[in-house]
C-alpha cells in the first residue's frame, strides 16, 4: 500500500468504474428493479471500499473521501418536534443563527476541492433558506454526483425545473442524482409534527413537481426518496406512508431511527469516549406498538409495491433501542470515518458529528481527511463505538444488518 495521497488517482478511477457498472446494470434492468439493485450495490461498494483500510491498517489512514455531506446552513423555515436541532433552532436568536456561516465564495472554494467522482449531499437545516443555494448546487452538480435532503416546502415550478436541468439522464452519471424529502405522516399529522399548517401540502407539491418535470424530460434522475423518522407521534399512521409514497411518485421510503445525540452539550468538541449512556437521551416507544407498526408498514409496502428501507440493524435490536433495553455495541461497527466527511455551516469538518477534526478555513479537505485528529478517531472506531452511536443511521450490525432480522417484528416481542 502506498501513501494515502498516492492512492488517490487509482481510487478515483476505481470509483468511476463502479459508477459505470451501475449505469450498465441500470440500463439492462427494468426501472424499478434497477433502483433496488443500485441501492444494494451502493451499500456493498461502500463496505468494500473501506474494508482494507478498516480491517488491515492500524495507522488510521483511509482512501479518499467517498461521500461529502455539506451543511450549508442550520437555519430552517420549520420547527419540527423531533428535529435533532430543535433546541438550537428554538433558543438561538435568529440573527445569531447566521453568524459564522461560510460565504458563497468559501463554499465554492470547498466544493472545488471535492474529487469529481465523490457523491455530495447537501443538507441543513434547510438548504433552500440560503439565497445562494442553487448556485452552490449548480456548481457541485457540474463536477460531481449530487444529492440534497430538504423539506421541499420551497420548490416552486421554476426552481424545480432548474434542479431537473442539473440531473443526468441516467443514475450514476455526473449531476444531480438524488432528491430527498422528509415526511412524517399523512397531512394533518405531518403538519402537527412539523409545526406548520400546510407544510405537508407544500412538501408533497415540491416532490410532485420534481417527479413531473423529471418524467416529462425522460430522465431517470433525480431518484426521489422520502425519509420518515420513527417516532412515537407517527406510530399509528406509519402504515399509511407506502400508499402516499406511491401516489406522489417517490421511489423509496426510508425509515430512520430518531437520535437525540445533538442534545448533548459540547458534542463534537470533546473526546467522544468521555460520554456515557446516562448522559444520552434516547427516544421511547413501547415494544409492542413499534413492532406492530413496522409489521403493518412492511405489509402495506408489499401490497402497494413500494420499497421500504429499514434502519441497518436486526429487528430485535431496533425494538431494544426504542424500549430502553439498549444495544450491545460489541455487535456493531462503524466505517463512516473511512467513507464520509461532513462540513458544517461554519466550516468545521467531521467524520460524524461526534468528533470535530478540523476546519476548512484553515486546512484543505485533503489535509483534514488524513490529518492527525481524523486518524486518531479512526483508530478509536476500530476498537470501540461510543455512547451516542445507538440510533445513528450509520451504525452497522456486524452480521450484515437488517437482513438478519427475524421475519416479523410482532413475533419477537419477548
Ligand atoms: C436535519 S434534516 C435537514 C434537511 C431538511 N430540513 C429536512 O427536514 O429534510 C435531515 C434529515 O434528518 C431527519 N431528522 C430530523 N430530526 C431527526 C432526529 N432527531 N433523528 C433522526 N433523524 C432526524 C429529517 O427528517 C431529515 O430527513
Ligand atoms: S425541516 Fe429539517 S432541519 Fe428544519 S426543523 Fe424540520 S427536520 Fe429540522
Ligand atoms: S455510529 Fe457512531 S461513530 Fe459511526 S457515524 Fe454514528 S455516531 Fe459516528
Amino acid at each position: 500500500m502506498g501513501t494515502p495521497c498516492s492512492v488517490y488517482a487509482v481510487t478515483e478511477s476505481f470509483i468511476d468504474r463502479i459508477a459505470q457498472e451501475k449505469v450498465v446494470i441500470l440500463m439492462s434492468a427494468t426501472d424499478k428493479k434497477s433502483i433496488i439493485d443500485t441501492t444494494k450495490l451502493y451499500e456493498t461498494v461502500q463496505r468494500m471500499y473501506s474494508a482494507v483500510p478498516y480491517k488491515m491498517l492500524n495507522n488510521g489512514y483511509s482512501l479518499p473521501t467517498w461521500h461529502y455531506y455539506i451543511e450549508v446552513t442550520r437555519r430552517c423555515n420549520l420547527r419540527c418536534k423531533m428535529c435533532q436541532y430543535i433546541d438550537w433552532l428554538e433558543n438561538v436568536p435568529i440573527k445569531e443563527q447566521k453568524e459564522g456561516e461560510l460565504s458563497t465564495e468559501e463554499w465554492l472554494h470547498v466544493l472545488g476541492q471535492i474529487p469529481r467522482l465523490s457523491l455530495v449531499t447537501f443538507t441543513g437545516g434547510e438548504a433552500f433558506v440560503r439565497k445562494d443555494f442553487m448556485e452552490l448546487l449548480t456548481f457541485a452538480s457540474q463536477r460531481s454526483r449530487t444529492h440534497f435532503v430538504s423539506n421541499t416546502t420551497m420548490l416552486p415550478e421554476d426552481r424545480a425545473e432548474a434542479i431537473v436541468d442539473l440531473a443526468p439522464k441516467r443514475l450514476g452519471m455526473r449531476g444531480f442524482n438524488f432528491a430527498g424529502t422528509s415526511i412524517e405522516g399523512p397531512g394533518d399529522r405531518h403538519d402537527e409534527i412539523r409545526k406548520l399548517r400546510g407544510a405537508w401540502d407544500r412538501s408533497m407539491a415540491g416532490i410532485r413537481r420534481l417527479r413531473d418535470i423529471r418524467d416529462a424530460n425522460g430522465k431517470q434522475c433525480p431518484l426521489i426518496h422520502v425519509t420518515t423518522v420513527l417516532q412515537l407521534a407517527n406510530m399509528d399512521v406509519l402504515h399509511l406512508m407506502p400508499a402516499m409514497i406511491k401516489e406522489c411518485g417517490a421511489d423509496v421510503l426510508n425509515l430512520v431511527t430518531e437520535t437525540r445525540m445533538h442534545d448533548l452539550p459540547d458534542l463534537g468538541e470533546v473526546d467522544p469516549t468521555t460520554f456515557n449512556d446516562d448522559q444520552v437521551t434516547f427516544p421511547h416507544i413501547d415494544r409492542k406498538v413499534l413492532a406492530e407498526a413496522l409489521d403493518k408498514v412492511e405489509a402495506e409496502a408489499k401490497r402497494v409495491g413500494v420499497e421500504v428501507r429499514m434502519p441497518r440493524m436486526p429487528r430485535k435490536d431496533l425494538l431494544d433501542y426504542y424500549d430502553g433495553t439498549g444495544l450491545d455495541l460489541k455487535n456493531y461497527e462503524c466505517r463512516n470515518a473511512w467513507n464520509t466527511m461532513i462540513i458544517g455551516r461554519q466550516g468545521d469538518a467531521y467524520p460524524c458529528w461526534i468528533q470535530k477534526v478540523g476546519n476548512v478555513r484553515e486546512q484543505s479537505l485533503k489535509e483534514i481527511w488524513n490529518g492527525t485528529t481524523m486518524r486518531g478517531f479512526r483508530k478509536t472506531c476500530q476498537k470501540q463505538l461510543f455512547a451516542m452511536c445507538p440510533g445513528c443511521c450509520f451504525i452497522d450490525h456486524k452480521s450484515g444488518s437488517a437482513e438478519n432480522a427475524a421475519p416479523a417484528a410482532a413475533s419477537i416481542l419477548d
